[in-house]
């Protein structure tokens, strides 16, 4: 068959939603978006190397918050989504959608592991007609320097008897407003055909799909905004330790600063950045770059004052144990909220573990509190969420707030505790006396 005839033919079962479209990677990112395509009529079948998720997806039962319970179950009732541990279906698939983890190495180096092992399994089952596309964060070139040479060492060629292509997501956990299928969706491939037929799959569910020439140029634009957030989060948690020193309030200056409607956009400081994007993925640039004898200057300094965040909120806590005559040794801190940002169940990479770690380092008793993790195993801590009650708060000698969910009852944190620490400005909404209420 002619590379236009195998275009067509795909094209054709993207349009009549007859391809069938395989996601590997069941977790934050997979699974919304096999539902998604699920909801439009494809038929899913979700690939993962855990065969707990592979059991619950096809026993109905949902496990990514971004996900509603009811439309899991009704896809998997209706024999549209289903899930599997073995690679050889993938020789069923049409459209392949690849969403593995993408972390770093202890060194901060890219960590393809996952993306690599996947790609050899695709490239073990490939058959001409093949979509495949990478929506992993990573540096510019994995899909067509590392992907690509593995695909092409089954004999097939891509453009020509397969196609590849890059849309990387963008997915915000927790966010109501914007989900996968309302969310822009930037589409890139390194040939026309791939490009085709990338296009006409995402166009398909996703309300606006944004074209660009090259696989490449797709990967940077992903790891660029997410740059640009940890950049500019960097640059107000630097005006937080100076704000802190000059005895100003940051979050007055920053509320002044925000109500300028035009050319600034509004970000907040905090104890650091967490999960899977913000710290991990500038540092992917940051890699490529210097095959370039190129420095990303913003992305080292950006990292390095956000970690060094931890340790602000750390110090901080110690000053104000100190002024009311008590050390860290033997203190007893109540941390709220482990999740990395606000009403996600998602602990990965949460500042959390290092304000919690860096407290114990100092001898004092930590406990917390999250009303969506259970429990939390960050840097091999072992620790469970403690009941909110007002014996727990007023047993605290300082209460930090480290997550501002929405299902805390801080009305009954402000009446009970003895010092808060808010590194998030959560206590504005609240309606309390506030004499008690540090702000970071
Ligand atoms: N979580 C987010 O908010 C978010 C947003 C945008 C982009 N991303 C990117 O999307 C990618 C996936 O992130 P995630 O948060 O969904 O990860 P996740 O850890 O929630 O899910 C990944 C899944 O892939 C499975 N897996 C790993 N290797 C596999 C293999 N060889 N074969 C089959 N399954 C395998 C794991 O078992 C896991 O279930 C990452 O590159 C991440 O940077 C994440």
């Amino acid at each position: 068959m002619q590379e236009n005839q195998r275009v067509c033919s795909l094209l054709d079962a993207i349009e009549a939603t007859t391809a069938r479209v395989g996601v590997v990677g069941l977790g934050y990112v997979g699974l919304p978006f096999a539902v998604e395509k699920g909801k439009v009529g494809f038929k899913v079948l979700g690939f993962d190397r855990n065969a707990l998720r592979v059991e619950k997806v096809n026993q109905g039962q949902n496990f990514i918050g971004d996900v509603k319970d009811e439309d899991l179950a009704s896809l998997v009732g209706q024999g549209l989504l289903s899930a599997t541990t073995d690679m050889s279906r993938l020789a069923e698939m049409d459209v392949i959608v690849i969403a593995v983890p993408t972390p770093l190495t202890k060194n901060l180096n890219p960590d393809l592991q996952y993306i690599e092992a996947v790609t050899r399994d695709i490239a073990h089952y490939l058959r001409p007609g093949q979509l495949i596309s990478l929506e992993s964060t990573t540096y510019p070139g994995t899909t067509d320097e590392i992907m690509k040479p593995i695909l092409e060492g089954s004999g097939l060629l891509v453009g020509r008897d397969v196609f590849l292509a890059h849309s990387p997501e963008r997915v915000d956990p927790g966010n109501a407003r914007y989900t996968t299928k309302n969310t822009n969706k930037v589409v890139g491939a390194s040939d026309p055909a791939s490009r085709e037929v990338a296009v006409a799959f995402y166009r398909k569910t996703i309300q606006h799909v944004v074209v660009v020439s090259s696989a490449a140029a797709a990967e940077l634009t992903k790891v660029f905004e997410n740059t640009f957030r940890a950049v500019n989060i960097a640059l107000v948690n630097e005006l937080t330790m100076l704000c802190d020193r000059m005895g100003l309030s940051v979050w007055e200056v920053l509320d002044a600063a925000f109500s300028k409607p035009f050319g600034i956009m509004p970000f907040y400081p905090g104890p650091g950045v967490g999960g899977h994007c913000i710290p991990l993925d500038p540092h992917y640039l940051e890699w490529k770059a210097r095959e370039y004898n190129f420095n990303t200057r913003f992305i080292a300094l950006a990292g390095e004052i956000n970690r060094h965040m931890p340790e602000f909120v750390v110090e901080k806590a110690m000053r104000l144990l100190s002024h009311r005559g008590k050390g860290m040794k033997g203190s007893r801190v109540l941390a709220l909220g482990v999740a990395y940002k606000r009403d996600i169940d998602d602990p990965r990479e949460s500042p959390a573990g290092e304000v919690i770690r860096l407290f114990a380092k100092h001898q004092a008793e930590v406990v917390y509190h999250d009303p969506h993790v259970a429990h939390f195993t960050e840097l091999g801590l072992d620790l469970h969420s403690q009941p909110l009650t007002g014996e727990e708060i007023r047993r605290a000698d300082l209460v930090v707030v480290l997550t501002d969910h929405v299902a805390v009852d801080y009305a009954l944190v402000a009446r009970e505790a003895t010092e808060i620490l808010d590194t998030r400005n959560v206590f504005k909404r609240v309606d309390a006396p506030k004499s008690n209420i540090v702000m970071l």
